[in-house]
């Protein structure tokens, strides 16, 4: 499933609205020097420049207090300019990410993280949701992958991930399994399932013998070696899967094609386009 060139359609399309909408902002907050961090805010930027959305890259120091960035965080709710905001995770030991989180405005929350609308999508009214998740749901329907009624497996349950694209599953009509740490014999699981996505961090996680022939497999892993970049999933299960993602090229483009969806999304809810759920 090539990630690469269907975010490079979905952010075609993104271009067109933002023309459509007009001035757009999104702004970023980045505290601490983390080197993969500062590569997806970096990242983030350039797509969003790309298709005409202006930025703000708020970069603070490490030592940054929790109040100072609670009193930024705030600022760019009351900034009009300003359409969506992403507070760049993880944050550093002193501040409290949950705090943070629960102060974004919920309709500039562009990353899906804040409660109300992690709530509103366990309720299945979706109102921003996470983008890697978004993503993900985007490559099985662009790839025709069935999930009405089954077998889907996710590995991981990350509030950024796997609990996400759970519920996304479950909404799409799927049978849903949620593997983690704690979870006894991954295998029995892995084996009889038609879709399964990768969310832990741990390179090769999920191995060729692992995977039913012919399943859908996600790669969402991004684990960073001396030898380059590696996903949670095996290359090998490629001969058996009938449809797998890249590492890279697969969920990553995704992630950031879906993240300037969002960001149109947040200008419409703001301009009243669309009703905030
Ligand atoms: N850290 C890892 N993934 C993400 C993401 O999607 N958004 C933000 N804000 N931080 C992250």
């Amino acid at each position: 499933m090539d990630g690469r060139a269907l975010a490079a359609r979905i952010r075609e399309g993104v271009a067109a609205e933002v023309s459509e909408l007009g001035e757009l902002g999104l702004a970023t907050v980045l505290v601490g020097d983390d080197p993969a961090s500062q590569l997806y805010i970096r990242r983030k930027h350039e797509a969003a420049r790309e298709v005409g959305i202006s930025t703000r890259d708020l970069h603070l120091p490490e030592e940054t207090s929790e109040e100072d960035v609670l009193a930024l965080v705030r600022d760019l709710n009351n900034d009009d300019g300003v359409d969506g905001v992403l507070v760049q995770l993880p944050l550093p030991r002193q501040i409290d990410e949950a705090r943070v989180i629960g102060a974004v405005d919920p309709v500039k929350d562009v990353d899906g993280f804040h409660p109300v609308n992690a709530g509103q999508l366990y309720l299945g009214r979706p109102a921003h949701v996470s983008a890697t998740p978004l993503g993900i749901m985007a490559l099985l329907e662009e790839y025709g992958v069935p999930l009405e009624g089954a077998r889907t497996v996710v590995i991981g349950r990350s509030d950024i991930v796997g609990k996400p694209i759970a519920l996304l599953l479950l909404h799409a009509n799927a049978t849903v399994t949620i593997l983690h740490s704690r979870s006894r014999d991954l295998t029995a699981h892995t084996l009889e399932a038609d879709v399964v996505v990768a969310a832990v961090g741990q390179k090769g996680l999920l191995a060729r013998n692992m995977v039913k022939e012919g399943a859908a497999v996600v790669d969402v892993g991004m684990n960073r070696t001396e030898e380059g970049l590696f996903g949670d999933v095996d290359p090998d299960v490629s001969e058996r899967a009938g449809l797998m993602t890249p590492v890279p090229g697969g969920v990553g483009p995704m992630t950031i094609a879906m993240l300037l969806r969002s960001t149109v999304r947040a200008a419409r809810f703001r301009r009243g386009v669309l009703a905030f759920p």
